[in-house]
């Protein structure tokens, strides 16, 4: 007898073009049988872990140029289930690369099943020693996965130097807590900021930054830039645009460089816009480059040997912030706009 399972997933209801909220959000649930037609070379995953951050919600923008511009912040349509990256075991297969019971990453559904097209993203997994979770967020390869994201934005766009002067926005989100410990790795002077003093305290004491400070109770940000970095920012890893990239530019140092990874603090309004002053960039020589981390899969094997080695000596700590369940995952993505997480947002779906 064919076994059949109701799968639950996740959808929105309409397009979300500022801040989402828990209306926009529809938990689904649909018959699915757990075999394959003769012949066919899909492959049914039962979701274990999926990944949770804010590129999703540009993609459930009515429109967007990064729709148009990049596979992985492809438009989400109303009503459809939703692709994420994620980490699950093989249920049933008839692709001959995959077996039974085989743990598998790449692109899965914000569900509890993803049923996996010929073609689709999916490779199967060797955790090397580490937990499951970290393949979703700080060992992860891809765009909207953060370990790769770090280090090629740190390494390849910003060239940093021993002892250079860095400043990291969105400090102890998934990609901002890894750049500045890759930063304290190499021997650089490191200053992260945060939405709320616990955070502020995590990144003192938990993550080695130099220092660090919550944006929140800063007026002026310029100035507090200028506190913080009395003789200049050589690089600056800028994960939120905004006001803060503009007060970033004005305490650049000559030939600094700025990774433009992401601008969430525009994600929600449209209004919000960097500003930076273009005579700095012209006069101190600043270089900005926006960058997308599937641009750097040449680095991979790179990334992932050197951060496993950090991992394993201690070097650097790992982040992580799980919930449980499909039924968390709109909450989940609603809360990163809030400063909620710490670290990687990741769901567990089930168990292993
Ligand atoms: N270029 C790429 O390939 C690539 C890949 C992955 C991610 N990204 C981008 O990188 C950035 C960081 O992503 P992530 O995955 O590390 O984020 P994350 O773990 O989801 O954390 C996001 C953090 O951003 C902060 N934040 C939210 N709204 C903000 C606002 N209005 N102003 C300032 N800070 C705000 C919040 O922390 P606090 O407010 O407490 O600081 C929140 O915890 C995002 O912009 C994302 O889109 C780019």
């Amino acid at each position: 007898m064919k076994m059949e399972v109701i799968n639950r997933y996740i959808t929105i209801k309409n397009h979300v073009d500022g801040a989402s909220q828990d209306s926009d959000f529809e938990l689904r649930s649909s018959p699915l049988v757990l075999s394959l037609e003769p012949g066919s070379d899909e492959v049914i995953v039962k979701n274990l872990y999926v990944s949770i951050y804010p590129g999703q919600l540009i993609r459930m923008k009515s429109y967007s140029s990064s729709q148009e511009c990049s596979k992985s912040a492809a438009a989400i349509t109303p009503g459809e289930d939703i692709d994420a990256y994620g980490v699950g075991k093989v249920v049933v297969s008839g692709n001959p690369k995959f077996g039974k019971g085989d743990i598998v990453a790449g692109l899965l559904k914000w569900g509890e099943f993803t049923v996996v097209k010929p073609g689709g993203m999916l490779n199967k997994l060797d955790p090397m020693g580490f937990p499951l979770s970290y393949h979703v967020g700080m060992l992860g390869s891809v765009s909207g996965l953060s370990g790769l994201t770090a280090y090629a934005g740190f390494f390849e766009v910003c060239k940093p130097k021993k002892g250079e002067k860095v400043f990291v926005s969105a400090a102890l989100g998934s990609v901002g807590n890894l750049v500045g410990q890759f930063a304290k790795v190499l021997g650089c002077y490191v200053v992260g900021c945060a939405g709320s003093k616990e955070k502020v305290a995590l990144l003192k004491e938990k993550l080695g930054f130099d220092d660090a400070f919550n944006y929140r109770e800063e007026p002026d940000l310029e100035s507090t830039l200028q506190r913080y970095f009395p003789d200049g920012i050589d690089i600056y890893f800028d994960n939120v645009g905004g006001h803060m990239q503009k007060a970033a530019v004005s305490n650049m140092n000559i030939n600094g460089r700025i990774a433009v990874c992401g601008v969430i603090s525009e994600y929600t309004d449209r209004q919000k816009r960097a500003a930076p002053s273009m005579m700095d960039v012209i006069y101190k020589r600043i270089k900005i480059q926006g960058f997308l981390a599937g641009d750097y899969l040449n680095l991979f094997g790179d990334f992932l040997s050197t951060t496993c080695d950090y991992l394993r000596t201690g070097e650097i700590q790992p982040l992580e912030d799980i919930s449980d369940g499909v039924e968390s995952i709109p909450s989940a993505l609603i809360n990163l706009f809030g400063g909620q997480n710490t670290g990687k947002k990741i769901i567990k779906v089930a168990e292993e």
